[in-house]
């Protein structure tokens, strides 16, 4: 049976290719995508689930979430991810408009939750506001739930500041709530990311995987500009990956503390210890990492 999994993501670029492998994937079932602000706003980033779910043929529901944090200002990564998001790409399809669910993303992330006969992953992949509110509104979600894999914050580092990660650092509090939580989380923070970051080489091999691959190939070439350095890191892919092969990644259990004000607002101070309610991804293999992003698009026609 494949593993029952709902998206909560800020669709920008990294996004677009995990979600394009999670939707493509042999191994897990997408049953719905809710969207939060980070990377753009809300609109952009509902738009974009709406408009690349038509373009991959999939009827996976989309509904909209919450599109401010929960305490601090709103923060973007527009310039990484462009003013839409997705960068200049623009999907060219009329969208199916009927993906989009009239519940707001909290209600529809309960509904589905509580009604699947089998317990559900969560994978968070942008500011984790959703998920936040979700685990206090409604509780009774907690016993459906499988584990919360996440792509957010670092054992050591930061790319929003020396010390925060983009998605802990959009909503401190949020991620706050979620680490507190008495639920197993796997975190694919920076220190796994980054060492998993592909080459212009892997890029340019996309392009000629088909129309998903032309797709994220020509994303791909726009979110390279972030990256001067050419190591490209498709941040959000390791989340997928994790559940597809996680035999790519090592994990060491720990607890996580999230600093929530001052200027170490956002920073993930991980203490390692086997009693921890984390699974932190601290190695990975790199080239069977790069190989799979291959495979994967490869095998979407
Ligand atoms: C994370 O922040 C966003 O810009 C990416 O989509 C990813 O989820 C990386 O820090
Ligand atoms: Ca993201």
């Amino acid at each position: 049976m494949k593993k029952p999994i709902i998206i909560d993501t800020d669709l920008g670029i990294d996004d677009v290719v995990a979600i394009t492998a999670a939707l493509f994937s042999e191994e897990l079932d997408v049953r719905l995508i809710t969207t939060v602000g980070g990377n753009v706003g809300i609109e952009n980033t509902t738009r974009n689930a709406v408009d690349l779910l038509t373009f991959l043929g999939k009827d996976t529901p989309v509904a909209r979430g919450v599109g401010v944090p929960l305490v601090s200002k709103p923060k973007t990564a527009s310039h990484v991810h462009g003013s839409t998001g997705i960068g200049e790409y623009r999907f060219e399809a009329k969208a199916n408009e009927a993906l989009l669910s009239d519940e707001n993303a909290i209600v529809a992330l309960k509904n589905h939750i509580v009604h699947s006969p089998e317990p559900v992953t969560l994978v968070a992949i942008g500011p984790l506001t959703n998920i936040a509110l979700l685990l206090k509104t409604f509780p009774e979600t907690l016993d459906h739930i499988e584990e919360i894999v996440l792509m957010g914050g670092a054992v050591e580092g930061g790319n929003s500041t020396p010390v925060a990660e983009f998605n802990i650092f959009a909503d401190p509090h949020a991620a706050k709530i979620v680490f507190d939580t008495d639920i197993h989380i796997v975190m694919c923070g920076l220190d796994v990311t980054a060492l998993t970051s592909v080459t212009n080489e892997d890029v340019e091999k996309l392009k000629n995987k088909g129309r998903a691959g032309e797709m994220v190939y020509q994303m791909l070439h726009y979110y390279k500009h972030a990256y001067s350095d050419g190591k490209i890191t498709i941040h959000d892919l390791c989340t997928i990956f994790y559940l597809t092969r996680p035999n790519l990644f090592d994990v060491k259990r720990a607890n996580v503390n999230v600093v929530t004000e001052g200027d170490a607002a956002g920073c993930t101070i991980t203490h390692f210890t086997d009693d921890g309610n984390v699974s932190a991804c601290v190695g990975a293999d790199v080239e069977g990492f790069r190989n799979e992003l291959l495979t994967v698009f490869e095998g979407i026609s």
